[in-house]
């Protein structure tokens, strides 16, 4: 039996404090959830040499090898993870699940990771490979370059010794454990 409203004009205060502390209390849910969109990644090839899954977790490995932070791996691994939902809109629902929980340079990174992605395929598609010269004067431009050019492009190597979802299980669930923001 719940104590708590059937529509929020009749909500108090008490009711709303039960709310944030079960939110707060349940926050370990979200590491799990995103987990779950990681490995549903591995059904998505749609004609690349790698699936979704393994070009996730090569990007992570890679950056882990560059010597990149826990947040960068963190964000790495998930910078495609708006593809569990839908491709064409992914970097930003990829950029948004990570908002809370990265810092803004990291957020931008994956919010506009495509444009900068662009310059290693866009002419094959009649785009515009220089996309990311918008940008140009960013904070996180580098940034952004780096991972796009060093990491991001280059994951696709079925040959690569991309290191598995549970080498990075625990660091998923750290970063997605302790919100900035709610
Ligand atoms: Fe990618």
């Amino acid at each position: 039996m719940t104590s708590s409203f059937t529509r929020m004009d009749e909500s108090t205060a008490e009711q709303w404090g039960v709310i944030v502390q079960e939110t707060f209390t349940n926050q370990p849910r979200v590491g799990e959830y995103v987990l779950g969109m990681l490995r549903s990644l591995g059904g998505i090839t749609d004609g690349f040499a790698v699936d979704q899954l393994t070009h996730s977790l090569q990007t992570a490995t890679l950056a882990e090898r560059a010597g990149a932070d826990d947040e960068m791996v963190v964000a790495a691994l998930c910078h495609d993870v708006g593809k569990a939902i839908s491709v064409p809109n992914h970097p930003r629902i990829s950029a948004e699940i990570l908002r809370p929980y990265v810092s803004d340079d990291v957020h931008w990174m994956i919010q506009v990771h495509q444009d900068f992605q662009g310059r290693h395929y866009y002419a094959h598609l009649g785009a515009d490979p220089d996309a990311r010269d918008q940008h140009r004067g960013h904070p996180a431009y580098a940034l952004a370059a780096r991972f796009a050019d060093d990491w991001d492009q280059q994951a696709f190597d079925p040959d690569y010794d991309t290191l598995p979802l549970e080498h990075f299980e625990a660091r998923v669930r750290a970063v997605f454990g302790a919100p900035r923001s709610f």
